[in-house]
């Protein structure tokens, strides 16, 4: 398998160095930034290019990672797309649904494997977790992500980002809907409260935000976030008919009852190789089934978090494209 990357920075180096594990061979890089480009390529002895179209004219590629921040992803899903490569997207896949739709129709019409980095649904306590809840009704899904201000410039300006809830709680949404299903409406509230404007001066959203989930099988739940603490937590809780599960993926735990008996995982597999590994094999096999975070399937957690941003700016109910459950 020959694969390629669109940007090389923070968490394309995690992408890589699970590569590296499993003997891949990483043929050709592409950054906009030359020097990050140049050393990823070096350590692999790939090719170097500035523009990925370019790349992907001269590359006879079967994979690509898309790893360019929210605001960059132009033509790259598409043009790999129609060239039969594979893809591996970073979260979220755009920021803007029409985008993603526009990949989504692309990918489909093209029939290649995709899949995009929602590593904790490959975490061996979310797929314990999904065992145990089965077939049972669920009623009330939690999530939470309390973490601090991360330091990347395009991070803290929502036209880049799309702000924390779409580049960051975006993880904990989507196992929201990996264990609640989809959702029909949400209702959002967030506020500017907790970092001082000296602090982080192109900082320009919510630092506290809460977002109540209406699923469409009548399950409720919440997602609370804020950048505004020290440390960290990326958690979800999961409350069904004599269940309640605990999924805290920082202390990498699974616990809970169900039944009456307790339930106390501690995780081996915190997903980000595994999500990896699972690509490669589903490429190689050319098998979408073995893909547990489609890309069409992102878009719809996308769907939710861009719901919830336009919550905070309505101030009221927003529904989901019908579509997207
Ligand atoms: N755990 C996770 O799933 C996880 C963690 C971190 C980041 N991410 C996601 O990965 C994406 C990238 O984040 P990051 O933290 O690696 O950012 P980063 O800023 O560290 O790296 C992005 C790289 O892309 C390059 N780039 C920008 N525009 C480009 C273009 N048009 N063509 C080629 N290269 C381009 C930049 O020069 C940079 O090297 C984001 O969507 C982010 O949300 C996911």
């Amino acid at each position: 398998v020959r694969i390629g990357f669109i940007g090389v920075g923070g968490i394309a180096g995690n992408y890589l160095r699970s590569l590296d594990r499993l003997g891949a061979q990483v043929t050709a890089v592409c950054d906009v930034d030359d020097s990050r480009a140049q050393s990823a390529a070096e350590l692999r002895g790939a090719r170097v290019y500035h523009h990925h179209e370019e790349m992907l004219d001269k590359e006879p590629l079967d994979a690509l990672f898309v790893c360019v921040p929210p605001f960059a992803h132009s033509n790259q899903e598409i043009l790999a797309a129609q060239r039969g490569i594979a893809l591996f997207v970073a979260k979220p896949v755009a920021l803007t649904l029409e985008k993603a739709r526009e990949v989504e129709k692309a990918v489909a019409a093209a029939g290649v494997v995709n899949q995009v980095g929602y590593m904790w649904r490959y975490a061996d306590i979310t797929e314990e977790a999904k065992c145990i809840i089965g077939s049972r009704e669920v009623g009330l899904v939690l999530g939470h992500v309390l973490t601090s201000l991360p330091g990347t410039a395009w991070w803290r300006v929502f036209a880049r980002s799309g702000g924390q809830i779409v580049e960051q709680s975006t993880h904990v949404f989507d196992l929201a809907r990996y264990f609640g299903g989809e959702v029909q409406q949400v209702f959002a509230w967030g506020r500017r409260k907790l970092i001082p404007p000296a602090d982080a001066p192109t900082l320009d959203f919510e630092d506290v935000t809460t977002v109540n989930l209406d699923f469409v099988n009548g399950a409720v739940g919440n997602v609370s976030s804020t950048s505004a603490i020290r440390g960290g937590r990326y958690s979800v809780e999961v409350i069904g008919r004599n269940l309640h599960l605990n999924l805290n993926y920082v202390s990498d735990t699974l616990t809970g009852t169900v039944d009456g008996e307790s339930v106390d995982m501690k995780a081996e597999k915190s997903g980000y190789f595994e999500q990896v590994e699972s690509f490669l094999q589903a490429v190689r096999q050319k098998d979408q089934s073995l893909v547990k975070s489609s890309y069409a399937d992102a878009a719809r957690t996308l769907a939710v978090t861009l719901a919830a941003n336009a919550s905070l700016q309505s101030g009221r109910v927003e529904l989901l494209p019908t579509t997207d459950h």
